[in-house]
């Protein structure tokens, strides 16, 4: 946990906030990227698996390894899970997840809000690039270093309106998002990290999700 930026209680804390919320700016990012995924896919940082009823609608995805440090987060992704998903507990820099696994590589891996909560975003990508199978496909998404929170916030605010959890939601975001800044990358550095780490093809490159807070990046592996 040294790594993350946060600990593990307030993930844990935080995971019953998160399950209860997604906004319909997430849901938009999540169905555009589920278009991405086939095959054995990895959800590297997987929360509480709200990406998964997305891909079981693309109908792609063969298998999927639900990969996360907290366990009350796998526990949600367990209870959510929509299709053939294993979870598995597990800190992805520490790349012993595989360790009991038949399956060592994916031909999708999505890391969706995962690196900037790492001090050492670099050493997690060292450890999952060489995980995707040739033609394979790697998305990332990942908060940018200036958020706009209020701007989130409204829309959750109008679309959940009077929940008592929401302003317990936004204090914690704040602290993700003040901790985050020394460690969260702009779109084109995560493009020259990955091409440092081998023969990657750019399919997409967005900086407007999340009400253009996130930057999405979406690589083929050559
Ligand atoms: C903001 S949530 C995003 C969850 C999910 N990817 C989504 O988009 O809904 C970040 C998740 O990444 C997990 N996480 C962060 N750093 C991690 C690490 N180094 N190893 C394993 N899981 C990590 C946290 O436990 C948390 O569940």
């Amino acid at each position: 946990m040294e790594n993350q930026i946060v600990n593990d209680n307030f993930w844990s804390e935080y995971a019953r906030m998160y399950n209860k919320f997604t906004p319909s700016f997430q849901k938009k990012l999540l169905e555009n990227i589920s278009q991405y995924g086939f095959g054995t896919v990895g959800d590297f940082g997987c929360g509480v698996g709200k990406l998964h009823k997305h891909l079981a609608n693309q109908n792609n995805s063969k298998l999927i390894h639900a990969i996360d440090s907290n366990k009350q987060m796998l526990d949600l992704a367990s209870k959510n899970k929509p299709q053939n998903i294993d979870t598995i507990y597990s800190q992805l820099e520490l790349n012993d997840f595989n360790s009991n696994q038949i399956l060592p590589k994916y031909d999708s891996i999505y890391l969706i809000n995962v690196l900037y909560a790492n001090k050492n975003p670099i050493e997690i990508l060292k450890q999952i690039t060489p995980k995707l199978n040739q033609n394979g496909n790697l998305i990332i998404v990942d908060m940018k270093r200036k958020t706009n929170l209020e701007q989130l916030f409204q829309v959750l605010d109008d679309e959940y309106t009077g929940d008592k959890d929401l302003e317990n939601y936004y204090h914690s975001n704040q602290i993700l998002s003040q901790n985050s800044t020394p460690h969260a990358y702009s779109i084109n550095e995560l493009e020259s990290i990955i091409s440092l780490m081998g023969n990657f093809q750019t399919l997409e490159k967005n900086e407007t999700h999340f009400l253009n807070n996130a930057n999405c990046l979406i690589v083929k592996k050559n």
